[in-house]
């Protein structure tokens, strides 16, 4: 078979082209795309965006429960101290469990029952038991005081502590005024 110039000319561009083409190809898929610069950026961006509002959201705010304090329910808090019974005696001249004996511990000298052994973090709170410091204490306890043997995690919910707090206040021959 016989070809003319043409179809030899034909033919040696097509060849060519695919050489060309698939060195092309082979290259591209040795060689990873380089990213552009302004992409690789924006995603930096977008991390730094998104994990800001963690940062914002780690100091923990104690709300303040006055207000809630006035319209909580002693026997709301008398069934939510049934989580503290478990360590806690609350009846007058009762003996200290795993924690101390707490009737008429609002208002009260903090770390002050007779006989039993605090941790060095609550004898030297110092003080007394107001009704912010319960909150506060009572929020997480070993936020507020770092190294209380107080094992309990906390009262998540203003509310329940509020009413945890006022059912305390009642535990006492002379209930100190509501702020
Ligand atoms: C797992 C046992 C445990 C539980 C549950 C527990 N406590 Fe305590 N509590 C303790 C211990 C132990 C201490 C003494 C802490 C120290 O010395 O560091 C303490 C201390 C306290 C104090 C300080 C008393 C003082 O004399 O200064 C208060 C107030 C208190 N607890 C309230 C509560 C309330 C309210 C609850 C329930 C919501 C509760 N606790 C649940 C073990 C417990």
């Amino acid at each position: 078979m016989k070809f003319s110039f043409l179809q030899k000319l034909g033919g040696a561009v097509l060849v060519t082209a695919w050489v060309l083409w698939g060195s092309h190809m082979i290259g591209e898929s040795l060689i990873p795309r380089a990213q552009p610069p302004q992409s690789t950026g924006a995603a930096v961006v977008a991390k730094a965006k998104t994990s800001a509002p963690a940062k914002q959201a780690a100091p923990e705010e104690i709300e303040d429960i006055g207000a809630l304090l006035a319209s909580a329910s002693p026997d709301a808090g008398k069934k939510t101290f049934k989580k503290c019974k478990a360590c806690h005696t609350i009846g007058k001249g009762e003996a200290s469990k795993v924690g101390p004996n707490l009737w008429d511990v609002v208002g009260a000298d903090r770390a002050a029952r007779d006989g039993f052994k605090y941790s060095a973090a609550m004898a030297g709170l110092g003080g007394n038991w107001g009704f912010e410091e319960l909150n506060a204490f009572l929020t997480k306890p070993k936020a507020y005081a770092p190294g209380t043997k107080m094992a309990f995690a906390g009262i998540k919910k203003a509310a329940d502590r509020a009413a945890v707090i006022v059912f305390l206040r009642g535990q006492s021959d002379a209930p100190v005024s509501l702020p």
